[in-house]
This record gives C-alpha cells, sequence and structure tokens, in this order.
C-alpha cells in the first residue's frame, strides 16, 4: 500500500495546514480544518475551493514549502523549480524562465495596453509546445476572441494545428463555473483575463467589489496550487494606478507583471513588481504592431545618437536586470509661478527630479524656482537608475537656456547634493552600448579613465554639475 501522509485542509479559505487545529490561522474561521490523506508519492490528491472539489497534482507544498514545524536550513530540500516557457522571450525574461506550474500571477495594465494581446500569444506558444490551456474571458465573447486569434495567430490556426484544439476558451463570470472547467480541462496554462468581473454568487458583495475580487483571485491562486496549472489573473489598472487590482492583490499571487507603454506609441515595457521565482530586475520590452505584439531587443530601440544636438534632450543609458538600454531624456522648461511652478516626470522619479531641480538652483546656478519643469524617459522606458541624474540636470539646464550637448555627446553619472558627480555602476557596460550607437564623447564622472575603462568613445570626466554645465552650447 501507497505511504500517505494527513494534511488539513481549510474548508474555508483552502489553506493547507500540517497540524489539526481549532482555527484557520490564515482566515481566522472557527473549525474548519479537514483531514485530508495525501500519497506520500505526491500524486492525485483533492482539495476544495469555492465548495468545488478540485483534483490534481497537489502543489501546495511545493509552492509554499510547508513544513510541520521549524527545521535547521540544511535540512530543508532543495526545489528544483519546474517552468512552462511561455515562448516569448521577454515574457519568459520577466518571469524568469516562464510560467511555475502551480503559482499564479497578477497581470496589470491600463486598459487597451495589450494584455489580452500578449496572454493570447502567448497561450498559442504554450500549446505549441505541447501544453493545454484555458484561456476564460470574464469581458468578452469567444467570438471576439477568436477574431483576435485569426489576426495573431493566422496560419497556426487555418493549418489545423494544435493551437485550434488545445487551446480552449470560456466565457463566464461565475467562479464555480470557472474551477469546475478547470477542473474538467485540466491545463497547463490558466488564463483569466480579467478579474474584474468574477465573482462568488455566496458572496454578500457586488461583482467588482473589493471583497468579490480578493476572494476569487484567493480562490484561483488556491485552484492553481492544488492542480498544478499555472494561473494568469489580469487586472486592470487606471491611469492613476489606483485600481482594485495590484495593490490589493499583490499579496494573494507568486508574482506581479505591470504591463506599460504609451497607448498611443508602439513600445511596451512588461516589469515585475514582486517575483518569487525570479528577479524583479528584469523588464522585457515589445511593440505592438498590427499583428500583436512583437518583441524587441535593446537594438529596436530607436535612440538617435548622431542627431543634432537638440536643447532639452541628452542621451543617457540606464540599467534594467542583465541588459543596458540607451534612453532619451527629455525636459522642457516654461515660465510659470513662483512659489507653486509645476514639477511633472514621466517615466522618471519624481522625487528625484525635485531634488535635481534644487541642486541646479543651488549649486548649478539656475534660476528654476518660477519655472515649470517637465521631465520625461522618452520611449516607454521608466528610470528610476541615479546614473540618469546628469542627463537630466544637462536636459533641464539646456531647456531652460535653449542649448544642447553637441551631437554624438552623451552623459551618464549619479549627482549628489551637493553638486558632485558620483561613480556609478557598469559604467564601462553603459558606455560600450552607447558607444556601439555612434556615441563620440561621454560626460562622466572622476576616475573612469583611471580605472581603465576604455569603451571607443573619447571621455570627459567632471567633478561637479558646474562643469557639467559648461558643455551646454
Ligand atoms: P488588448 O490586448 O485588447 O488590450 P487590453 O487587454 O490590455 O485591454 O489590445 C489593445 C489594443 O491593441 C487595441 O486597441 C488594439 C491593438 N491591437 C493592435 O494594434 N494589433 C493587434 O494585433 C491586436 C490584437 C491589438
Ligand atoms: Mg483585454
Amino acid at each position: 500500500m501507497a505511504k500517505t501522509r494527513t494534511t488539513f485542509l481549510c474548508g474555508e479559505c483552502g489553506a493547507v495546514h500540517p497540524k489539526w487545529i481549532g482555527r484557520c490561522p490564515d482566515c481566522n474561521a472557527w473549525d474548519s480544518l479537514e483531514a485530508f490523506n495525501e500519497p506520500a508519492d505526491g500524486s492525485a490528491t483533492v482539495g476544495t475551493v469555492a465548495g468545488v472539489a478540485v483534483r490534481g497534482e497537489h502543489r501546495a507544498d511545493g509552492a509554499l514549502g510547508l513544513l510541520s514545524g521549524a527545521v535547521p536550513l540544511i535540512e530543508v530540500e532543495r526545489l528544483e523549480v519546474p517552468r512552462v516557457p511561455s515562448g516569448l522571450g521577454e515574457l519568459d525574461r520577466v518571469l524568469g524562465g516562464g510560467f511555475v506550474p502551480g503559482s499564479s500571477v497578477l497581470l496589470g495594465g491600463e486598459p487597451g495596453i495589450g494584455k489580452s494581446t500578449i496572454l493570447l500569444q502567448a497561450a498559442a506558444s504554450v500549446v505549441e509546445r505541447q501544453g493545454r490551456v484555458l484561456y476564460i474571458s470574464s469581458e468578452e465573447s469567444p467570438q471576439q476572441i477568436r477574431l483576435r486569434a485569426d489576426r495573431l495567430l493566422g496560419d497556426a490556426l487555418s493549418e489545423g494545428g494544435r493551437a485550434g484544439r488545445e487551446l480552449f476558451l470560456q466565457a463566464d463570470t461565475n467562479l464555480v463555473r470557472v474551477i469546475e472547467e478547470i477542473r474538467k480541462v485540466e491545463p497547463t496554462l490558466v488564463i483569466l483575463d480579467s478579474i474584474q468581473m468574477v465573482h462568488r454568487a455566496d458572496l454578500d458583495a457586488p461583482p467588482g467589489s473589493t471583497t468579490q475580487i480578493r476572494r476569487c483571485c484567493h480562490d484561483l491562486a488556491q485552484v492553481a496550487k492544488l492542480t498544478g496549472a499555472a494561473m494568469v489573473i489580469v487586472g486592470h489598472v487606471t491611469k492613476e494606478g489606483q485600481l482594485a487590482g495590484p495593490k490589493l492583490l499583490e499579496h494573494l499571487v507568486d508574482a506581479v507583471l505591470a504591463f506599460e507603454g504609451d497607448r498611443d506609441h508602439g513600445h511596451r515595457v512588461l516589469r515585475a513588481a514582486k517575483n518569487r521565482f525570479g528577479s524583479t530586475q528584469e523588464i522585457g520590452l515589445f511593440e505592438m504592431s498590427d499583428l500583436g505584439l512583437r518583441e524587441l531587443d535593446e537594438s529596436g530601440l530607436d535612440i538617435d545618437v548622431d542627431g543634432p544636438g537638440v536643447s532639452g534632450s541628452v542621451l543617457t543609458a540606464t540599467l534594467a536586470g542583465s541588459r543596458c538600454l540607451p534612453v532619451e531624456v527629455q525636459a522642457l522648461t516654461a515660465t510659470g509661478f513662483l512659489g507653486s511652478a509645476k514639477r511633472r516626470a514621466t517615466g522618471l522619479d519624481s522625487s528625484r527630479l525635485a531634488m535635481l531641480i534644487a541642486v541646479l538652483e543651488k549649486h548649478g546656478g539656475q534660476r528654476l524656482a518660477d519655472q515649470d519643469v517637465f521631465a520625461a524617459a522618452a520611449g516607454g522606458v521608466r528610470v528610476a537608475d541615479p546614473a540618469a541624474d546628469l542627463a537630466i540636470a544637462l536636459a533641464i539646464a539646456g531647456a531652460h537656456h535653449g542649448r544642447g550637448l553637441p551631437s554624438g555627446t552623451v552623459a551618464v553619472g549619479e549627482i549628489g547634493l551637493t553638486g558632485e558627480l558620483r561613480s556609478v555602476r557598469n559604467l564601462d557596460q553603459r558606455l560600450r552600448e552607447l558607444a556601439r550607437r555612434g556615441a563620440k564623447r561621454a560626460i562622466v564622472p572622476p576616475g573612469a579613465m583611471a580605472r581603465g575603462i576604455d569603451p571607443g568613445l573619447e571621455l570627459v570626466e567632471v567633478a561637479h554639475l558646474g562643469a557639467a554645465l559648461a558643455h551646454l552650447d
């Protein structure tokens, strides 16, 4: 007889506990734990979510590493995290190598940014790699999705390949039916697009309410753990980034991805705000085309290093995980009101911008107190890297005086509160990337040459912001 192990499952929230306790520590429900015997080989077991018995490969232990009590670190078994590659290299990069079976991912983004598009493309490519996908739509009809699929997948569909047979569509908003379907279809990957409309009939709260969204998201994460399917849950974000989405749900899922970009421009950036199975530094680059999202590599970001020096525009390079991206920083100043001048940052950190404006005033001899200042990272890339400080300061001062850096000149460096230029990490890598794009000169913090950096462009070392400003002409 196969050995079994007894664990206790909370009938209210689905949490799994190694011992029986009177009150579930996860949801505080009394007397809700039920024993079930789990074969020690980890094969089929059963749990209950939203009243639906879910059978599958029990992954809860794997995902959570549940142990009975504390054990010394050395006795904890290493876990090889298996992956289901999405087939989209840029998405896999952000996920950390692909979807993790039994885990749940929340994908947030403004309406129209391309969430449904990227997921349908990922779904088709998971299917192509012998997986099975269930795509549940709570917003669009199967016909609408079919229409999008025809456009995105084209030949793959008409040729009768796997995409047409192993990609299942369901249009539903009732969580219980959704879970029933997950149980029947036994997919490798479940996509729920989107969480906003999904509801449980037994909850005394309207669809779309905080209670419904949280509970449904929690239940779906539980189903993922129990069945071993990878779960992707879509949540919308409003312009202000507010929504009952990511903020509300991030602690319920294993990873939170944000899909960003300018709706009116082609570039899209995918980043991880949280990732239990990978780095949050990596970003994915895409471009929206007529045939869906196209993956971009760094060279796809068109940066014009050779262009004429324009006032208010300075090129720099930012690090995003393992890659280095050239970025154009733009600034504009306009006469505003002393004491209530506007400062707006797009794609840049706004408190960093305020600090740089203050340093420009105090140590750069610039009068900006009555100037509205707008600064942006062009192209949809968000820059939180202090190495962009010098480019931002030069762009603002340049915009203010109608001056620019000479053509082919770029700037990389962090600025301290006293106006001194400070060295940045991986300067060599950044400058190499800019040189590859045609940069001829770089304004950098002192010490670069002494460290033997030779990226193939002329280095102009400056110690202070004031000296850097002298290069604007
Ligand atoms: P969509 O994926 O529906 O966005 P979301 O699910 O985030 O709301 O797509 C958004 C936009 O992308 C839509 O306005 C149409 C456009 N689009 C293309 O330009 N090309 C395409 O191939 C597809 C499918 C959509
Ligand atoms: Mg959509």
